[in-house]
């Protein structure tokens, strides 16, 4: 079993905190996404699991022992890079051959790993090419062949797709997530694409200034963030935002509109009394009808349609917060057109505006 666990880790950089105190364990065989915005602290804490980094104070563990002490080539990590530097003057062999052959394992099973490597990789007929003569993607495939070749305990993945275009992007992930699925290697896999992210992850870390807001499965991230911050980082387009306030009478008030707290908050809204407060809604969950009838309590101004062939974007504007809302194609509306919204009651999320936290019936 290698899981890992990273326990109240703290780094320090002079005066800047990179890493505000961490604890999280990484699973046996899983693929564990971090994801955050550019300077959270991703890069640094994946760096001290490889031992290139020492923390501050804390622990990191490896299986079932204490590695502060050991150095990066004992502790049975590999890491991929955003910068994946193969070998230039080497063929692709050498390259997923080269720390085979710098830990000095006899030749012929050199050739039979890095062969079968290579095969899984898609990578077999490539075996006596340069770098120069491959495409980015088959690259970054040598790249990981190079890392995985000598089974390691634990995967390291900081950014490897970065560099590719967004096509060869969304490829790459499904096979990188399809290898560590057949491999079956504790993986540890960095970026700050949050679709890359959600797609991939078995669990999802959502770090923002040092420190883990929320981690999950990515379903359950999605649907009940703890935070307004990972609300409106999972998910494109972005969840909506519309401030306001419980004044009695079971409903929240924002400007330009009211709307009825679904049941389950009511206890939660409740509580919070008349503190300013955050309506968050999807726009996949919104349902928006060009004739607006003398119950509808959520108007808005269309701002903006955008069709996107399967679905139409609507931008729109309630009170003076512009809002999105996909719906279907057929939706006949014009620009500046006033229309009712209707929230999904099961869909929509309140959050306590000033500490940014979600409510919920039974947190
Ligand atoms: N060697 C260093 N010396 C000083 N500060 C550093 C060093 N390495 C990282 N930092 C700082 O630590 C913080 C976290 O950096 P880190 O590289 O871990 O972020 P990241 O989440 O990987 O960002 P990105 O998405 O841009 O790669 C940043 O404020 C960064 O400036
Ligand atoms: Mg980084």
């Amino acid at each position: 079993m290698t899981k890992v666990l990273a326990e109240n880790i703290i780094k320090r950089f002079g005066s800047v905190t990179a890493i505000n105190d961490v604890t999280i364990e990484f699973k046996h065989a899983e693929l564990t996404v971090m994801v955050g915005p550019s300077g959270c602290g991703k890069t640094t804490l994946l760096r001290m699991v490889a031992g290139l980094e020492d923390p501050t104070s804390g622990n990191i563990h490896i299986g079932d022992r204490v590695v502060n002490d050991v150095p990066p080539w004992h502790r049975d990590v590999a890491m991929v890079f955003q910068n994946y530097a193969l070998y230039p003057h080497m063929t692709v062999f050498d390259n997923i051959a080269y720390p085979l052959r710098s830990r000095g394992e006899p030749k012929s099973e050199i050739k039979g790993r890095v062969e079968q490597t290579a095969a899984s990789l898609g990578l077999g007929h490539l075996l006596d090419r340069k770098p120069r003569q491959l495409s980015g993607g088959q690259m970054q495939r040598v790249a990981v062949g190079r890392a995985i070749v000598r089974r390691p305990g634990v995967f390291l993945m900081d950014e490897p797709l970065s560099n590719l275009d967004a096509k060869l992007r969304v490829e790459m992930r499904a096979e990188l997530k399809r290898l560590q699925e057949d491999i079956g290697v504790t993986t540890i896999y960095v970026t700050h694409d949050q679709a890359e992210a959600m797609t991939m992850a078995d669990t999802l870390i959502v770090m923002r200034d040092g420190v883990i807001l929320q981690a999950g499965p990515p379903q359950t991230l999605y649907d009940r963030p703890d935070n307004v911050f990972v609300a409106g980082f999972i998910g494109s387009p972005s969840m909506n935002f519309l401030p306001c306030r419980y004044e009695g009478a079971g409903c929240l008030t924002g400007r330009g509109f009211t709307y009825p707290v679904p049941p389950p908050l009511r206890a939660p809204v409740e509580a919070a009394g008349a503190q300013p407060l955050v309506l968050g809604i999807r726009p996949e969950d919104i349902g928006v009808n060009p004739q607006p009838g003398p119950a509808d309590t959520v108007l808005a101004r269309v701002y903006m349609l955008e069709p996107l062939g399967r679905e139409n974007l609507l931008t729109l504007e309630v009170g003076d917060v512009m809002i999105r809302a996909l719906s279907g194609p057929d939706i006949a509306v014009s620009l500046d057109q006033t229309v009712a919204l209707n929230f999904l009651p099961e869909r929509v999320r309140v959050f306590d505006r000033t500490a940014e936290k979600a409510l919920y019936p039974d947190a």
